[in-house]
């Protein structure tokens, strides 16, 4: 029996497993020192062929605080870059370390490198999905959610019993491009069944394979073109950068986009309660306003340090 588990998608996790990351997230975040013995002798692979601040950063934290040794590898230093194949770089590496992190470009790229490394991989953001995001995006809504309702402060409070009824009634909003996170959404949704709606200009099409996989999963979703319309009710709002790494910088993209910048109007026909999620890095006054970021800017950061907190409880179930 192959009990390798990677987390290449959402899909790879069952929702209750989701559930067991999110509670083990805020047990984790309450006392940092909690699983320091975890990972203890392993030797974790990062190899990220994009930038990045955050998950690099936190996935490296998060391996040291469980006990184990981060090794960064950025493809300009290793042979990868020169065209060595991903799938010798893959049956190399697997034999000198116990598990690997990788951000690259084609989902297609990070499954041939899980398919000949046979150890755990994880997802750390590629052309179609961010998985590891996302998880820490819905760990966020439901720590904000349940401190508001409950009316306290502890995190470890915020994962209850209550946490299917607050993620299943939600109304989570998302402005923007079709790309990774739109389609992290859409998995998530066809996992934990909340409503979704996706508000983005005619002509932008969510990716077909992507749309088709969340339906054949029971999954729904709404794409609107009236953002006050999808912001209608809505318990969460959220959008991402208008050209992601590895696009082009199209001004005539980022001109559509544009009437989709989330901005009081946005956040007026929201709930009450609604809360502005964004993975960042952020680019004020293109997708979000700069007064609705700083408004936020608590949650926002806070979401930006739960990346460690639920990686780390995703680390512990694969690695
Ligand atoms: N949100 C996110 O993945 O940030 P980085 O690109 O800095 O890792
Ligand atoms: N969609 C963005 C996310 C950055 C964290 C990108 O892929 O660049």
């Amino acid at each position: 029996m192959n009990s390798i588990r990677n987390f290449l998608s959402v899909y790879d996790l069952t929702a209750d497993e989701i559930y067991d990351i999110l509670s083990r997230a805020a047990l984790l975040k309450a006392d940092r020192t909690l699983g320091s013995g975890c990972l203890k002798g392993k030797k974790i692979g990062l190899i990220f062929e994009k930038s990045s601040t955050r998950t690099r950063v936190s996935f490296e934290v998060g391996v040291m605080e469980l006990g184990g040794y981060p090794i960064f590898m950025s493809p300009r230093d290793m042979q990868l870059g020169r065209g060595e194949p991903i799938k010798d770089t893959a049956r190399v590496l697997s034999r000198y370390i116990d598990g690997a992190i990788i951000r690259t470009f084609e989902q297609a790229r990070i499954e041939e490198f899980a398919g000949y490394f046979k150890k755990p991989v994880i997802n750390g953001l590629t052309d179609l999905y961010h998985p590891a995001q996302i998880l820490t995006d819905i760990f966020t809504v439901y720590e904000a959610k349940s401190k508001m309702r409950n009316n306290t402060n502890k995190a470890a409070d915020a994962i209850a019993g209550d946490a299917g009824d607050i993620i299943k009634n939600l109304k989570i909003a998302y402005f923007g491009d079709a790309n990774n996170m739109a389609n992290s959404w859409i998995n998530l949704q066809a996992v934990m069944g909340f409503e979704l709606v996706l508000a983005m200009p005619d002509g932008f099409k969510i990716d077909d394979l992507v749309a088709g996989e969340s339906q054949k999963r029971g999954g729904r979703f709404a794409v609107s073109h009236n953002k006050i319309q999808a912001a209608n009710n809505a318990d969460v709002v959220t959008t991402d950068v208008f050209i992601s790494m590895g696009q082009n910088e199209e001004q005539a993209k980022i001109d559509k986009l544009k009437p989709f910048i989330i901005d009081d109007a946005v956040i007026d026909n929201a709930k009450d309660d609604v809360i502005f999620l964004h993975c960042l890095p952020v680019h004020r006054n293109e997708e979000v306003t700069e007064a609705v970021f700083e408004r936020f800017s608590s949650i926002v950061f806070e979401e930006a340090e739960n990346r460690l907190h639920v990686q780390k409880a995703i680390m512990e179930m694969l690695f």
